[in-house]
């Protein structure tokens, strides 16, 4: 039983906080946001996430997590602090690492006896030398400290799942003393462990995103050339992921990734190796193509309507992927604008991301359900892959629509069947 506290409860820091408690540990975590942590006491998540209410409550009652407004107190009580705080972009794609250094500072001036200090947040290499420099300056008492760098690898929507059966633990770290601690913590996910130095460890999360963002833009280019020569994208994704050296994860063609991570990650490490003296031009190519296919899918609305201006058109789906509610960087919201800005009217719905997008989508309007969104819809756009949108009943859908039209961003329908019920219906790449 180690005491662990956790700096920053978004989704890293509040999935970190669950599942470490559920292993036995004592967990107490802090965020500079006061309403968040009133809310997480009385056991309210203020994300969705599958499996994570109840690990937070169970961990709640079994007295293993607790949360705070006083980072000197989580730094009074824990022994390794992980820190989880947000590294957002700024205008020039370098990550914005002015909460790392904030909470850096004030662990060190909290510190009155050994301490490992964990980086999980994203950061650019050298992010922990950095931290080690604060520390060591602003630590009046001169007490010992470790610096490690333990990169998250969880994908929102599979939180607790990825965390609790991770492919890898990467631990970056420079004594023995905290590997020993930092193996023993994890010891009970049995995953292999596979311990660098600090910056090998940075350089692994950014260069495991930006590679999986490379095959989604890959895959994309390919659905393309399929789209002009007639071939089927789902079908070639299927014949090279079975070859074992390429695999068939990451390979789904669609409207381009979003989120928090990918586009954010790859700007940073394209700003990392500007700033280290290489031009990573592979990953400014990966964000063309990623930011082309929203205009192609434009282009395809364009081609069905012929005018968008004063047209109805329905989105489904605004998360930036199913099973989250997580609207940042999401396709959807790009596409709601460039439609808007070209004279049409626009309803949406999403299972869960509606109330976050209450917020920020003033002028669309909110439905329901799918059909509420079809009704009298000149287009239905589908921009994620919900279960729900797979399971709708189409020739309802059809009658409520003021033309038979859907434009298909994730592949979730086959062209076939839906001509077949008479859709003027486009995918992407087939
Ligand atoms: C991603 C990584 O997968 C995680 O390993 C990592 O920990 C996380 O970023 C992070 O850095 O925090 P996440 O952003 O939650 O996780 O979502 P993914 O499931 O990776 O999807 C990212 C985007 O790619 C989504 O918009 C999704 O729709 C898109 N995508 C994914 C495709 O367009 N095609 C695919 O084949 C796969």
């Amino acid at each position: 039983m180690q005491n662990i506290g956790i700096v920053g409860t978004g989704y890293v820091g509040l999935v970190t906080a669950a599942v470490l408690a559920d292993l036995g540990n004592k967990v107490i975590c802090e965020d500079c946001n006061y309403q968040k942590i009133e809310d997480l006491k009385k056991g309210i998540i203020p994300i969705y996430e599958p499996g994570l209410q109840d690990k937070v409550l169970k961990n709640i009652r079994a007295k293993r997590l607790k949360f705070s407004h006083r980072l000197p107190e989580v730094v009074k009580k824990s022994k390794i602090i992980f820190i989880c705080v947000g590294t957002p972009p700024r205008k020039d794609g370098s990550a914005d690492l002015s909460s790392v250094e904030n909470v850096a500072r004030k662990i060190a001036q909290n510190m009155k006896e050994y301490k490992i200090i964990v980086s999980k947040s994203t950061v650019p290499v050298q992010t922990g030398e950095w931290v080690k420099r604060t520390v060591s300056m602003l630590n009046p008492h001169k007490v010992e400290f470790s610096v490690v760098s333990n990169p998250e690898f969880l994908r929102e929507g599979r939180a607790i799942e990825d965390s609790l059966h991770p492919d890898r633990i990467v631990i970056g770290v420079e004594d023995k003393k905290a590997e020993r601690t930092m193996r023993q913590l994890f010891k009970p996910i049995r995953a292999p462990i596979l311990v660098t130095d600090i910056k090998t460890a940075e350089i692994i999360k950014h260069a495991s995103n930006s590679f999986l963002a490379t095959k989604i833009s890959f895959i994309n280019a390919v659905a393309n050339i399929c789209e002009k020569t007639g071939a089927d994208v789902n079908k070639v994704a299927e014949g090279m992921g079975l070859d074992k050296r390429i695999g068939r994860a990451f390979l789904r063609a669609g409207v381009g990734f979003g989120g928090f991570c990918f586009p954010k990650d790859l700007s940073a490490f394209i700003y990392i190796a500007k700033i280290a003296g290489y031009d990573f031009e592979l990953l400014n190519v990966v964000q063309k193509i990623n930011e082309t296919q929203k205009q192609l899918l434009v282009k395809k609305i364009e081609q069905a309507l012929w005018i968008i201006r004063d047209k109805t058109i329905g989105i489904l789906g605004l998360s930036f992927k199913p099973d989250t509610d997580d609207i940042r960087f999401a396709p959807a919201l790009d596409i709601i604008k460039i439609l808007r800005n070209e004279g049409a009217k626009i309803k949406v719905y999403d299972p869960k991301a509606m109330r976050k997008v209450k917020k920020e989508l003033k002028y669309v309007k909110l439905c329901q359900d799918p059909y509420e969104v079809a009704k009298n819809c000149d287009c239905l756009v589908i921009m994620t892959e919900w279960d729900e949108f797979k399971e709708m009943d189409l020739r309802k859908v059809k009658r409520l629509l003021r033309q038979p039209i859907i434009i298909d961003g994730r592949n979730i329908f086959e062209p076939a069947e839906m001509h077949k019920l008479g859709f003027i219906y486009k995918g992407i790449g087939r």
